[in-house]
């Protein structure tokens, strides 16, 4: 049995000790804005924060995370959070939006380690995160407006 927490809430998982937190999250869960897209932590799809970083819960074993502090896409919450969603509205970065949570919680624990990032950091940091419809501009232009936010 694992016991961690899943958005704020204590939560057990009793199934395979092998099973990747995304099944986890989806299946048994029913949380479904994290997204499956490589299985292999290439895409960056399935971004979750495991006791405030950033994880690719694909390649995550639920039986590693007994005691850990698990957030996804529907449990964001901060300042970081809210600058980077309302950057994201304002400028609609999303077009097909498959990626995008992932590129959100990426986005988001970017400027929860780095306030001020220059288009380098960025790019690096966002570089395990793919977007097939290549909204990579409208990314980048959506945490500098996040980060110009939080500036006040
Ligand atoms: S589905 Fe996890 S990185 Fe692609
Ligand atoms: S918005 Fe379509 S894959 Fe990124």
């Amino acid at each position: 049995m694992v016991t961690f927490t899943l958005n704020g809430q204590e939560t057990t998982f009793d199934g395979d000790p092998d099973t990747p937190l995304l099944w986890v999250i989806r299946d048994a869960q029913r949380l479904t804005g994290t997204k499956y897209g490589c299985g292999i932590a290439q895409c960056g799809a399935c971004t979750v924060h495991v006791d405030g970083s950033t994880r690719r819960s694909c390649i995550t074993p639920i039986s590693t995370l007994d005691g850990s502090s698990v957030t996804t896409i529907e449990g964001l919450e901060g300042s970081e959070a809210e600058a980077i969603q309302a950057a994201w509205r304002a400028i609609d970065v999303p077009q097909c939006g498959y990626c995008q949570s992932g590129q959100i919680m990426s986005a988001v624990s970017l400027l929860q380690f780095n306030p001020a990032p220059s288009d380098d950091d960025i790019d690096g940091a966002m570089a395990g995160n793919i977007c097939r419809c290549a909204t990579y501009k409208r990314i980048r232009q959506a945490i500098h407006d996040a980060a110009k936010t939080l500036e006040g």
